[in-house]
């Protein structure tokens, strides 16, 4: 906080409270996560997607029934319109994937015959349909992308394997499915983060949906949220061999530069993401590829550098994006896709928020303090300098 001209400005909004949630709890202190009360370990060990959204949206989990229903909705709503598939296909080879999928996710709206209507059970059902289809926009980039033509959805797969599906046109194996569910999981919420706050700003104005999640996609994309991800392993791929570890974190440090992948606004202590995603690439190792060992290496030599020199310190610990490029390359995912799927996850999340922020909305409008010049006259540009 800064005081000017006698009011408190909070940079970066740092230590504000923008709403009261039942979604998530962040512990920041404990280094905790939450989802509607139940612990992220315990919803990563035993749960899948659909019934991870299914508990964001409605807040409570769902018996077999509710379970069994949701998971007809996601699977009816994966086809892809025409159109949809068209952006992609025009856009690709031409912008990053988070641009496409920026744009796509935005299209769907043209599809959705109940786009303009706000009642909480539309909403609900647009949801739904949102968090299933932009997983299929992000498979069908990623497809394309490699050369590939659509493929189609698979109704009978359950949601990560469906995805898997699109993405590489052949059934996954159990480890790339396992990796994807632990993925889909441990990004699918965390409170009011930058996207969510985003999504909810867009949508405080009672834009619809789609234009809220679509701001929480252009939210997400820069380097100091979700695309840190894919910041971080091409930092792995630019350190190259393990031995170059120390030597390069220490200059980039010294350089004032950031290490992705590190450091947070809430956690002060380790994130237990970043503990979940390490100890599931550490057990990976003795089947792990070459290249995935290596990068394995890199991260924990980087990180006991890191936590040695800024952890207690200075609070600066592994968030939840340093580990998760080796566990996505020991899945096949290439690179280019760690955000846009980070955005296919918490597409449940930022859903999850508008429904709640709905029932009680205030327009987002916070202030600024002026600190420019005041009462100019104004001088006819012939006469300017
Ligand atoms: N490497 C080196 N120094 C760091 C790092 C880092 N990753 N993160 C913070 N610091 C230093 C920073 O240089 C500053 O030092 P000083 O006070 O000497 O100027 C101090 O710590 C405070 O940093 P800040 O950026 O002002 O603090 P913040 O609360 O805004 O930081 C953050 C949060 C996530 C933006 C920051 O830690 C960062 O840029 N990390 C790297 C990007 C990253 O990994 N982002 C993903 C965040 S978690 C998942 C998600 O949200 O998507």
């Amino acid at each position: 906080m800064t005081e000017a001209a006698g009011q408190r400005v909070s940079s970066g909004l740092e230590g504000v409270y923008i709403a009261e949630s039942t979604i998530c709890k962040v512990d920041g202190q404990q280094g905790r996560l939450y989802y509607r009360g139940y612990p992220i370990d315990a919803l990563s060990k035993n749960s899948d997607f659909e019934e991870v959204a299914y508990l964001l949206l409605y807040g409570k989990l769902p018996n077999r029934q509710e379970l069994d229903g949701i998971r007809k909705q996601m699977a009816e709503a994966r086809d892809l319109p025409r159109g949809v598939i068209s952006i992609i296909t025009e856009m690709s080879g031409k912008a990053d994937p988070m641009d496409i999928l920026r744009t796509a996710a935005s299209s769907l709206s043209a599809y959705d015959p109940e786009v303009s209507d706000q009642s909480p059970e539309a909403n609900l059902r647009k949801s739904i349909r949102i968090i299933s289809r932009v997983s299929s926009i992000v498979a069908t980039i990623g497809r394309i992308n490699e050369g590939g033509s659509y493929v189609a959805p698979d109704k009978s797969m359950g949601h990560e394997e469906n995805f898997l599906y699109m993405l590489n046109g052949k059934k996954p194996t159990e480890r790339q499915l396992e990796i994807m569910k632990d993925m889909f999981i441990i990004h699918a919420e965390h409170s009011s983060n930058a996207s969510t706050f985003g999504t909810m700003v867009a949508g405080s104005t009672l834009a619809d949906i789609y234009s809220a999640i679509t701001a929480g996609i252009s939210v997400l994309k820069g380097p100091l949220h979700g695309g840190a991800d894919e910041a971080a392993l091409r930092m792995m791929k630019e350190i190259g061999s393990p031995n170059n570890t120390e030597s390069y974190i220490e200059g980039a440090l010294a350089g004032k530069k950031k290490i992705m992948g590190f450091g947070h606004r809430v956690y002060k202590t380790y994130d237990p993401r970043a503990r979940i995603i390490k100890e599931y690439l550490v057990n990976l190792q003795p089947d792990a590829s070459d290249e995935v060992k290596r990068y394995t290496e890199i991260a924990l030599r980087a990180e006991k550098l890191m936590v040695d020199k800024l952890g207690q310190s200075h609070g600066i610990w592994p968030n939840v994006d340093f580990f998760a490029g080796p566990v996505y390359v020991a899945a096949g995912i290439p690179v280019e896709l760690f955000t846009p799927i980070f955005a296919a996850s918490r597409s449940a999340g930022w859903c999850a928020h508008m429904l709640e922020y709905w029932k009680n909305n205030k327009l987002f409008r916070p202030l600024e303090v002026y600190s420019g010049d005041i009462d100019l006259e104004y001088v006819p540009i012939e006469n300017r300098k």
